[in-house]
């Protein structure tokens, strides 16, 4: 009865639903986004370049190419390192499905590592056993993910990469502004080409930066840096220092002027795609980009909360004490009885998530035979993994909504 009355009231104090992510959209980003629309340039102007040099300081790379979503962002990743059918690429189950997809755009085939049941991250010492269990050349590339927010151990594998003569995507799409401590206690940024050769963001909307869609791949690189930016536009350039046909051909066989290369002319040097980002996307990333300290803050206060409440219950695992570096895009833990909560907390309109179904899992995954039971870890956490709400506007009283909930379920 007592449970019956505490529910009623929680239904009418809290009317709005409690998603497990949600975008911040101010009044400046609205007036940035409106500032584009008035301007000249809808796409390809002044604030991709903008955004782009604001995104690398902020990460601690060198060069940023900003595309139109992580998925895109991959699959350039994956072209510009040369992935062709025949290659085999590592990396996680427990990931969303495009960290394994690209491999597949390319003609590659995707194996997996299963995860630290710790960590939630791939195991090196699984990526290790593969790497052994055949001959060198038989891998071509890792793309570990800091999934969760949770920083992969970059100083580690790009030591096994070099071992082993491979090239590390970091799927950074979780972790703008993470960071991992290396072993000699120097932090280096997720994604700030430290140690991996490219990384990847996603800007959708439930991530630490939401342009609506949106991605950006990040590199020291100035080679891969030169290539991605001919990828991400049909392979062209309009740079006089990379063209390869004649001024004549340029000019239509005219006789040249003062050996000068006419305005209008472009090259297509590569087969490429239109993975451009939009001006005005990128304009709400220029804005939400000098808040994102502030939202970082607000996501690991509210996962030292959680923290603090499921420190003792017996009823919830997983994830539980400060984590350093962690840019906490999702508070996962694990629960007993989960479809059970989550049914409790969706009937309460909090709507937690299960992140993620094991790619291998999937169905198209199975024509190439993997299976249940081929990572017992990863397909372990997914019958129990469940993520709560996080995002920086979370307020306390609904996040204290969302642990009375949870709690009012296991009495
Ligand atoms: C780990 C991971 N990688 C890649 C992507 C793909 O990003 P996008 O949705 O921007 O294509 C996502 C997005 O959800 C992701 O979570």
């Amino acid at each position: 009865m007592l449970n019956l009355l505490i529910q009623i009231l929680n239904l009418i104090t809290m009317v709005k639903p409690i998603p497990y992510g949600r975008q911040n959209i101010t009044n400046d980003d609205i007036k940035a986004v409106v500032s584009v629309l008035k301007s000249d340039f809808l796409t390809q102007g002044p604030e991709i370049a903008k955004f782009e040099e604001a995104f690398a300081q902020y990460i601690g790379a060198k060069y940023a190419v900003a595309v139109s979503n992580g998925t895109a962002a991959l699959h350039l990743c994956a072209l510009a390192l040369g992935v062709k059918p025949g290659d085999k690429v590592i990396t996680t189950p427990i990931t969303f499905a495009a960290s394994a997809n690209c491999v597949r755009y390319a003609g590659g085939d995707v194996a997996f590592a299963d995860i630290d049941p710790e960590t939630y991250l791939i195991d090196i010492k699984e990526v290790e056993k593969l790497l052994k269990a055949s001959p060198k050349g038989t891998y071509q590339g890792i793309i570990p993910v800091d999934f969760a927010g949770r920083p992969v151990n970059m100083e580690a594998f790009r030591k096994l990469a070099n071992e082993y003569g491979l090239w590390i995507i970091e799927d950074a799409c979780h972790a703008p502004g993470g960071y991992l401590t290396d072993s000699k206690g120097n932090k280096h940024n997720c994604g700030n080409g430290d140690y991996a050769d490219l990384a990847i963001f996603s800007f959708h909307p439930v991530k630490h930066i939401a342009a609506g869609e949106g991605g950006m791949i990040t590199t020291n690189d100035e080679n891969l840096y030169k290539k991605l930016q001919l990828l991400r536009t049909h392979g062209i350039t309009k740079d006089k220092t990379r063209f390869s046909n004649s001024i004549e051909l340029a000019n239509g066989q005219q006789p040249t002027a003062n050996g000068q290369w006419p305005e209008w002319y472009y090259e297509m040097q590569e087969l490429g795609f239109n993975y451009r980002l939009t001006d005005f996307q990128a304009a709400i990333g220029n804005s939400q980009l000098k808040r994102a300290d502030e939202g970082l803050k607000r996501r690991r206060e509210i996962a030292e909360k959680y923290n603090e409440n499921f420190r003792d219950k017996p009823y919830i695992f997983g994830q539980s004490g400060v984590v350093e570096g962690h840019a906490y895009h999702l508070y996962v833990v694990e629960v007993k009885d989960r479809k059970g909560l989550y049914e409790h907390l969706r009937k309460n309109k909090v709507f937690a998530q299960i992140h993620y179904v094991p790619v291998h899992l999937m169905p198209y995954y199975a024509q190439f035979g993997w299976k249940p039971s081929d990572f017992p870890n990863a397909e372990a956490y997914y019958q129990k993994c469940l993520s709560l709400p996080m995002f920086p506007t979370l307020s306390d009283d609904e996040q204290n909504f969302v642990i009375n909930t949870i709690e009012e379920f296991y009495a």
